[in-house]
């Protein structure tokens, strides 16, 4: 733009002379100057304009991390909705979807290359968190009569797979079309016995597509040579202004739940089971998630804000809505839909600006949710939550699905 500006400029003084030279109509040549001026102006407006819309500006993330390659790829479908991930962690790195006037808003937290993964100080930007999402109480449980204990990395906890968990590795990974001619990624990564302190062997896949309903489908399959625990999740923050310049406390939330799962104050639950009612937890009808953030959260034993197991109401392994979202101002709706049993909603109680994100976007306090569709946390040593014990011979499953729409 700045270099056909001067040249413009240059050619107007090339002009300028040629027509004291030829002593030709000053006034007429200056019109025609000015109309190819105007028109190389809206030329490159136009082109840059193509730039601007351009979803995915240079995203460096060509790197070997443990020897292995580190790529981005990108997979869309034909309305525009588009998704880049990265192998290192199976993270999701952009979500391009419609607002209410047709404009692509990138709706995730993550980082411009592969630098702000490898130096972030939250950890979990949009991975694949695992082998056991959220906490395992004193990192300790025990499968078949026999006790393991995992690395210790939140307060003296299991938080998310460990230290080194799959957030962490580089996945093998496989663009291709699925059966439904969807754009899909696979990725898959073998976790070798004893890591983060883990029993067996697991081969785990992950698949991610985009459908022609704007839904962002994952799914899993794992199977291990071992008894083992298993409870892997998408760990993405989400904000749906398309920016964390403004929080995610204004989203409306509903959570289709009538259970939640108690906590002690670090977040490793008590083993009841019990009712929303009564509590702000109460997301059974739409409601801001800022509205009773200030709640006297003391009542459920901390302070911090929402970072809750919401027990889904549902038929155990029934694929059904177990969140919406809502913000008004983008109109963008996103739908969370999943086979698993409960959803952990963590409204960014320890966000804290410390990292600087994609398009300068600072990740501050509230500035992104998580709705996790997992088992229960701690499930491992309660035994009226659901078995988390994988077995040789079977394969673990789980489908969950990100759709989105918009309310005008
Ligand atoms: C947990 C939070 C944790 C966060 C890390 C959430 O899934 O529930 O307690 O701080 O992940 O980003």
């Amino acid at each position: 733009m700045i270099k056909s500006l001067s040249d413009n400029i240059f050619q107007f003084f090339k002009y300028e002379q040629t027509l004291n030279n030829n002593n030709l109509k000053r006034n007429d040549m200056k019109k025609t100057l000015l109309s190819i001026c105007i028109l190389t102006l809206a030329f490159s407006a136009c082109t840059n304009n193509k730039k601007t819309v351009e979803l995915f500006p240079e995203r460096n993330f060509d790197t070997i991390v443990d020897s292995k390659k580190v790529a981005i790829y990108t997979i869309k479908n034909a309305n525009g909705m588009a998704a880049q991930f990265t192998n290192y962690g199976a993270r999701l790195v952009d979500l391009w979807v419609p607002d209410k006037n047709g404009k692509l808003k990138d709706v995730v937290w993550g980082f411009e290359n592969i630098k702000g993964y490898l130096n972030a100080n939250d950890l979990y930007a949009g991975p694949i968190v695992g082998r056991f999402g959220n906490r395992i109480g004193k990192g300790q449980f025990t499968v078949d009569g026999k006790s393991y204990q995992l690395t210790l990395n939140n307060n003296g906890n299991h938080l998310h797979g460990g230290t080194n968990g799959f957030y962490k590795k580089v996945w093998d990974a496989r663009s291709f079309k699925n059966e439904k001619g969807e754009d899909a990624l696979e990725l898959s990564y073998l976790s070798p016995a004893g890591e983060e302190g883990y029993p067996g062997n697991l081969k785990i896949k992950v698949i991610y597509a985009i459908t022609a309903n704007n839904e962002l489908t994952i799914n899993y399959e794992a199977t291990t040579d071992a008894s083992t625990i298993i409870n892997p999740t998408s760990h993405v923050y989400f904000n749906l202004h398309g920016t964390t310049a403004q929080s995610s406390n204004s989203h409306i939330l509903t959570i289709f739940a009538d259970k939640y799962t108690p906590t002690d104050s670090l977040l490793i639950p008590t083993g009841e089971i019990v009712t929303v009612e009564n509590t702000p937890l109460d997301f059974r009808k739409p409601t801001a998630v800022g509205e009773r953030i200030k709640t006297d959260f003391m009542a459920l034993k901390y302070g911090k804000g929402y970072d809750h197991n919401f027990v889904l109401n549902k038929k155990a392994g029934e694929m059904s809505l177990a969140a919406e979202v809502y913000e008004p101002a983008t109109g963008i709706v996103m739908k969370v839909s999943t086979d698993q049993p409960a959803l952990q909603f963590y409204s960014g109680n320890f966000m804290d600006g410390k990292d600087t994100g994609k398009r300068g976007d600072v990740h501050n306090y509230r500035t992104g949710i998580a709705l996790e569709a997992q088992n229960y946390p701690d499930a491992p040593n309660h035994a009226n939550f659901p078995t988390a014990v994988l077995k040789p011979g079977e394969t673990y499953k789980q489908s969950s699905i990100y759709a989105f729409e918009v309310k005008k």
